[in-house]
Order: structure tokens, then sequence, then C-alpha cells
């Protein structure tokens, strides 16, 4: 979600600071602008829809050494050029991420005090009375302080003021930002792929704290505007956006990744001996309630977690969107351990939700993929998923990768509490050895494409499942309807007759999960009421069934419970793909989405 880089060296900073906003690109936006300072006079070049769109109307080789930029995703106002980023009123010129809640009331105040407003974002009020606020304080700092104290809402500010054109400003609260030295100038940015081609030292900003950074310099001050130093962070992994490595989009590439994914994050923590994963997960033991936390798939990543605790380890589990929990009651008691689930590790509603959890007092513990995220850093405990950079909006690998960390603690926290015997434990890590190569054989079975060839033009499509079974079909109907568009919904197999069930005329796609051995019957009887009227049903399961009641069948291999949604996801996220393809959508990039969702 939406993009910040900014410059300021001794090169040119229009070239670096366009390669650095299309390494953002992948988080999802729909504008793009840029503001540089030239003679001593900030100039503004913004337009809707792509970085390529801007590109068109930029001279890269202006002579121009500082300059900052971004890519919006619409929250205040439509996404068309007056709304997109850079914003600029009195002194100031600002590129923002995030929300200002209270801009309401503040734009009403500001026009009553003379300003007027070109657009319909909170961005330029927020710009405005950084303003005035100026004119009164007569001093950057102080009034970069005092609107800390006013903006109610998440923020991250890309800054350049006219009376100090050598230097951009930067200022956060909730919403991610960087600051980074390289050998020839500065940068700020909303997060490292952005500034990787110069630097893989970074610094993370916390909140409240202002950057000043100019050619030669950065200086950072607190919130009480007292110089601070910050640890120097090194980016280790290699950053592969420019890469598709052949595939035709990154989505494709991320779910082939998968089996790689999967043994990279299991070795991490499970070297085949129950002493390994004493050492990373002994500190679970003794909760014995947990609240599961997180939004879009990670919260459906939740539900299978839920599904395989309670009944693998006997513990309650709760699990709760992001975004509902951080404003409902909770009942805690002192042993329970809130989890929070994130790719990203900037999800807002999840970052909430875990400090609502610290306030109250509560254990937290994070699975995440990019390490050093805000919700990474904040959490008493960190697991990292080891996915890698995933660049497609809708997840897959960290999804998978996910998955596999609630095995593993399901599996630790079953055998600790006796809940798994000896012998079951065996089965799976038997089954556990085979789990690459499984995923890899499920990836590579290429009937999935035919069954999309067939259903893509349908205006609605349907997934049905039972227990653990329905989860998995709560991630198969998001994926299909982020990336292709089409209407979806995920039910309870059994719910289906209770309303649902008027929906399903002749032909209806209906894609029906059963591997959940004891619930299989029941589902195929559910599945039977769909094929009554007249559903055109794709049949997933890891049993042979012993009649024809589907018209399509996918087979997929059989293991332990604790493992098997690990191999369901992957037809399904193969399924969406080819149905979002034949349908022409920009499939790692899909309409209004964004990867990185850092507004509440
Ligand atoms: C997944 O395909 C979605 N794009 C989305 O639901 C995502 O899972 C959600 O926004 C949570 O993101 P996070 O894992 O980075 O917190
Ligand atoms: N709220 C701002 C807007 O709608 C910023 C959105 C963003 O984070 O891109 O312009």
């Amino acid at each position: 979600m939406c993009g910040i880089i900014g410059y300021v060296g001794h090169n040119l900073c229009i070239p670096k600071i366009i390669h650095g906003l299309e390494n953002l690109e992948y988080r999802g936006y729909d504008s793009a602008g840029i503001a540089y300072v030239l003679n001593n006079k900030t100039k503004i070049i913004k337009e809707k829809g792509k970085i390529s769109n801007l590109k068109k109307l930029l001279d890269f080789d202006t002579t121009t050494n500082l300059g900052i930029a971004h890519t919006r995703w619409a929250t205040h106002g439509e996404a068309n050029k007056i709304n997109a980023h850079p914003h600029s009123l009195g002194k100031f010129t600002i590129v923002h991420n995030g929300i200002i809640e209270n801009y309401s009331k503040l734009k009403q105040e500001l026009e009553n005090n003379g300003y007027v407003f070109k657009s319909e974002t909170d961005t330029e009020v927020a710009c405005a009375l950084l303003d005035e606020i100026y004119k009164q304080e007569k001093d950057i700092l102080k009034a970069l302080n005092k609107v800390t104290k006013i903006f109610r809402g998440s923020y991250a500010f890309g800054i350049i003021c006219s009376d100090d054109p050598n230097a951009i400003y930067a200022l956060r609260c909730t919403s991610p930002l960087i600051v980074a030295n390289s050998p020839d100038g500065n940068f700020i940015a909303s997060d490292v792929p952005a500034i990787l081609k110069y630097t893989n030292k970074y610094i993370l900003l916390d909140d409240f704290d202002i950057a000043k950074l100019t050619k030669d310099n950065i200086i950072i001050y607190d919130e009480f505007l007292h110089e601070t130093k910050k640890k120097v962070n090194t980016f280790s992994g290699t950053f592969e956006s420019a890469a598709k490595n052949g595939y035709e989009h990154f989505m494709l590439k991320e779910i082939h990744e998968q089996d790689k994914v999967f043994k990279d994050t299991i070795n991490f923590y499970f070297d085949g001996t129950i002493e390994s994963l004493k050492k990373n997960f002994s500190f679970l033991k003794k909760y014995n309630k947990i609240d599961i936390v997180a939004c879009g798939s990670a919260y459906h990543t939740g539900l299978v977690g839920k599904s395989l605790i309670e009944n693998y380890v006997n513990i309650p589990v709760n699990v709760e969107v992001a975004s509902e929990y951080r404003y409902k009651r909770c009942f805690y008691d002192y042993n329970t351990l809130v989890i929070l689930v994130s790719q990203s590790g900037e999800t807002a509603d999840t970052l909430a939700a875990l400090r609502k959890a610290k306030n109250d007092g509560i254990t937290t513990m994070a699975i995440v993929n990019v390490v050093g995220s805000s919700i990474a850093r904040e959490a008493d405990h960190v697991i990292y998923i080891k996915a890698g950079c995933e660049i497609a909006v809708a997840t897959t690998k960290a999804y998978l990768a996910q998955l596999a960390i609630f095995s593993l603690l399901t599996i630790y926290l079953g055998y600790q509490n006796k809940t798994i015997s000896e012998n079951e434990l065996n089965i799976i890590l038997d089954d556990l050895k085979k789990m690459p190569k499984l995923i890899n054989d499920t990836i590579k079975n290429n009937s999935y494409f035919d069954i999309a060839d067939k259903i893509y033009k349908n205006k609605q499509i349907f997934f049905i499942g039972r227990g653990i079974d329905y989860a998995i079909s709560m991630e198969g109907s998001l994926k299909l309807k982020e990336i292709s568009y089409i209407n979806s919904v995920a039910y309870q197999a059994g719910e289906l007759k209770h309303g649902t069930i008027s929906l399903i005329t002749k032909n209806t796609p209906v894609i029906a999960i059963a591997t959940d051995t004891k619930l299989i019957e029941k589902t195929i009887s559910n599945i039977k009421e769909t094929k009554a009227r007249g559903a055109y049903v794709i049949y997933v399961s890891n049993e042979e069934p012993s009649e024809k009641f589907y018209d399509e069948l996918i087979k997929i291999h059989k293991v332990h419970p604790i493992l098997q949604s690990i191999l369901t996801i992957v037809p399904l996220q193969l399924l969406a793909y080819k149905v979002a393809k034949n349908n022409g959508c920009d499939i790692d990039q899909p309409r209004n989405l964004a990867k990185s969702v850092t507004v509440e």
C-alpha cells in the first residue's frame, strides 16, 4: 500500500527515486507523483495510473539532487491526478502514507483561516496544518513535532519545506518508514526494496521520530526533539523483483517456490528432533488459551491453526479478524497467548491488535515474514516464516509457510501435552519429510488449468467444506475473487441449505473440499444437494470417491491431517491463477488492492 521514496545526495535524483518507486510497485497503487527541488524551487509532477504514465512526463536528466516521490493507494478522494501526491500548500510539499482520521474537523478550521484546498485528500489538510503551525513556530522541527500531537490516525510523511530546500524531512506514526545512507546520498523509503540497489543498510524510524536528511547527513530526533542514535540494520536477503525467472507472473513464480519455502521454514526450527522444537517453542508451554488475530489470508491461516491446535493440543483457540478485535471486549486471563499472523508485519489493524493485547498485559507472539517489520519488532516473541520476498499482492507462499508454522506448533504442543502419542508423532514426522516432494508434485499436476478453462466465464463460483476444509475453502475463495474479480463465497457445506443454496442454478461451479475422513460422507451429502440443483461440482479430496457425484475431480495426496491443508491449498491457488489469466486480469497487482495494508 502506497510507496514513499526520497533522495538527497550528490547524484541526479529522478532516476534514483523512480527506480525506487518501481521497486515499491508490488505494494499496490493507483497514481504516482514526484516533487523535486530545482534552483531552490519545488516542482511537482503527478499522474493517474501506473508509474509508466508518470515517467513519460519526466526529464531524467533534470539537474536536481533532491526529491520525494509517491505511489498512492487512495483512501480519501477518488484515484485521480488532483488527489495524487505530492501535495503542496504554503511552504510545505508532502507525500503521505496513511490516514489522518480527524482531517475533516481540521479542514474546516483551516478553511476558516483562509486555506483553499484543491484535492479531497486528508494529506492536503496535513500539509496546510503543518504550514499554519510553522507560521507560529518558525521552526520546522518544532512544527513537525507539534502536528504529531494534533493528528489522529496513521502516517508516514516525506516532506520538503521551501525555507530549507536542501533537506528532506521524514516523520512517522504507525505507517512504516526507513532512512538509509548510501555512498552518494541519503534516502527515505517505505520499504527496503526501494533502496536495495544503493545500500542494504537502513534505519527503522520509530513512531514520532523525525529525520532530517541532507546530502551528507542524517539526523534523527525523538519525540522530545532530542537527537537520537538508532540501530543500523542490514538486509541480508536479495530482492528478486526484477526476475520473474521465466514465469509469466510473480504469483505463478511464488506458487512454484512453495516446496522450497516449506523446507526452509520447517528446517529453520526443526532439525528432526523434538529437542529443536523445544528450543524454539518452549515459551509456548504455559498458555492454555490462545487468541489468533490477523487479516485476510493470514486470518484464514489462523482458522487452520485453530482447527489443528484444538483437535491435537486440546486447548481453546479463538480466531478474530484484527479490525474487529482491536475494538471488541476481550476476555483474557493470565494464561492467554495472543498470536498475530502477518506476512508484511505492517498491517495497521494487526499492529493495533498487537498493541491492544500488550497494553492489557497479555503475552504476544507474531508469525511474520518481513524481518524487522513493526509487528515483528513489537511482539514479545517472533517466529519468522522463511518465504522470502513476496511480490504478488495475492499471497501464496507466505500463506503456505504460515500453515507450516501452525503444523510445527501443533506437533510440538501436542507432543508436550501428550495429546499426540509417540507413535502418531512418528507417522507425522515421516510425512513431514515427504512434504516438499508432495508439494512439488501437487504444483506440477496440470489438470487444474483445464478445469479453470471450463469455469472462468461464470459470474459466481462457490467453495464449500467442513471443519478445516472450510478454512481452506475461505482461502481458495479469497484467492479467486481478489485476482479474477469473480464473485465467490466460501460456505460451511452443511450451512448452504439454510439460505445460500438458493443461488445455485444450472452449471454454477461449486468447488467442494473434503479431506477430513470423518466428515467426507457428510460433505458428499451436501455436494449432492447442490448437484440436484444443477451445480457444476469440482471435487477436491485426498480419497478416491466410490461413486461419481462430481463433474471434475482434483485428487490430492493423503498425508497426516496436521499437514494436509498445505497440500489442499495448492490446486486452489493454481485454479484461481488460471481463471484470472483467462479473464485477462492484472494478476500481480489486482485492482483496488495493496500488498501491505498500512491504513485502518
Ligand atoms: C492475500 O492474498 C491478501 N492480499 C490479503 O488478504 C492479506 O493476506 C492481508 O492484507 C494481510 O496481510 P499481512 O499478512 O501482510 O498482514
Ligand atoms: N490518505 C491519503 C490519500 O488518500 C494517503 C493514501 C496512501 O497511503 O497512499 O491520499
